[in-house]
């Protein structure tokens, strides 16, 4: 039996990704974010346009991608009410609070990158580096909501998620899942594609 329901948001179940850019003084922002998927080396990010990890994206054109593991789900959610946008957008207001320091703040440490000047998150084992080929207005004209594919240019992964030269072990990486609003990890196994290498 079915029902028709409408829910305020659709968040069906993604993996978490910590996005870092970089703000105007040369400091660096991490914000949370799930609304992201990859085709090949390109990834769409769906982001609000009134938070400052979107500013960064158009002004400097460049972000990392950290996956953070089921074991950080908590340093992810102290991330969750902060916004390096000030003033803080209107809509936030209420229950946001302006953090410059975010990679403080979550004690999460800062690493090089190779390609892109935001840094990366050494405490998440896979980590993507990006700059920004498209920015799309979605979700019509009153959203304040936009797509922006990046082009991966540089992966790097833990030596402990690594099967084999250039595979991630899946059975050693445990992405972190938002599922409507709630953190998971994956469950057991249950098979594999015909097209898997590992
Ligand atoms: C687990 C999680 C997933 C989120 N996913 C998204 C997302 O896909 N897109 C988005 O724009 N915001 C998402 N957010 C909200 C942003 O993290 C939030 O707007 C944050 O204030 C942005 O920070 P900034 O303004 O410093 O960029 C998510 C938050 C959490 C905790």
């Amino acid at each position: 039996m079915f029902q028709t329901i409408e829910p305020k948001i659709l968040y069906f179940g993604t993996p978490v990704v910590l996005i870092s850019s970089l703000n105007e003084d040369g400091t660096p922002n991490l914000a949370p974010m799930s609304s992201a998927w990859a085709l090949g080396w390109t990834v769409l990010l769906g982001l609000g346009t009134t938070g400052k990890t979107y500013e960064n994206l158009v002004e400097r054109g460049e972000c990392v991608l950290n996956f953070p593991s089921d074991a950080l789900w908590s340093a992810v959610e102290s991330l969750a009410p902060l916004t390096a946008k000030t003033p803080i957008p209107p809509h936030k207001q209420a229950r946001f609070r302006y953090e410059p320091d975010k990679f403080g703040s979550a004690n999460l440490t800062p690493l090089s990158s190779l390609c892109v000047k935001p840094p990366r998150v050494a405490e998440c084992f896979l980590q993507m580096e990006a700059e920004v080929r498209n920015i799309f207005s979605i979700g019509g004209q009153e959203s304040e909501t936009a797509a922006i594919e990046v082009q991966v240019l540089k992966v790097h992964a833990h030596a402990e998620i690594i099967h084999s030269l250039n595979h991630i072990h899946p059975a050693k990486w445990h992405p972190l899942i938002y599922n409507f609003r709630h953190y998971f990890g994956l469950g057991m196994e249950l098979g594999k594609s015909f097209r898997s290498e590992t």
